[in-house]
């Protein structure tokens, strides 16, 4: 385990169960059509990349920069795009992936911005939730898991950039914040 981090929350292997179930009901809902994943930058890389080889339907990936103001570990309101799309999404089926939803503020946002475009359906697949610290509300039709109110790094997420590159899930030591 990294010394930064105070325990491992979801391993490796727990991951691995997590992501294939959640490409499995995917399979299952969208038998016989297409879909565009729509990945949002750069938490969900690593859940994106691992997701999309579990999936056996015809599948294009795309993905969004937005950028909250606030802090690095509290987000604001106020979202910002900085990437776009760059494939044509209108009449087509939409999932957005997403490494966590905590406030509900990014998310809220770029499903606005995505519903504005036209897709035939829209929906959204999460790694993870912390349900405690909603202030949006936000369906997410895909959910890996739902954990406590922590800071969680490793898999696609971050501390100040770093930690990203973990191959599992870990609670941030409180010493590494301050
Ligand atoms: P929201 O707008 O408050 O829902 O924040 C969502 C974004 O904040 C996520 O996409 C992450 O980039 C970041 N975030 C929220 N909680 C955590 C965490 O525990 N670890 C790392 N990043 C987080
Ligand atoms: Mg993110």
């Amino acid at each position: 385990m990294n010394e930064d981090l105070k325990k491992v929350l979801i391993s490796e292997e727990e991951i691995e169960e997590i992501v294939s179930c959640l490409a499995e009901k995917i399979n299952h809902d969208y038998e016989g059509k297409s879909i565009i994943l729509v990945g949002l930058l750069k938490g969900s890389v690593v859940f994106m990349s691992d997701l999309m080889r579990k999936i056996n339907i015809p599948c294009k990936i795309d993905f969004i920069a937005a950028s909250s103001y606030g802090s690095s570990t509290v987000s604001s309101g106020v979202v910002r795009i900085e990437k776009d799309l760059s494939v044509d999404i209108e009449n087509e089926n939409v999932i957005v992936v997403e490494d966590i939803v905590d406030s509900g503020n990014t998310l809220s946002c770029v499903m606005e911005l995505l519903k504005a475009k036209n897709p035939k359906e829209l929906r959204l697949c999460s790694f993870l939730s912390k349900p405690s610290r909603r202030v949006k509300n936000i369906r997410i039709d895909y959910l890996g898991r739902e954990i406590p109110d922590e800071f969680v790094v490793g898999y696609g997420l971050d501390f100040d950039e770093k930690y990203r590159s973990l191959p599992y899930l870990g609670i941030l030591r409180n010493e590494v914040f301050l």
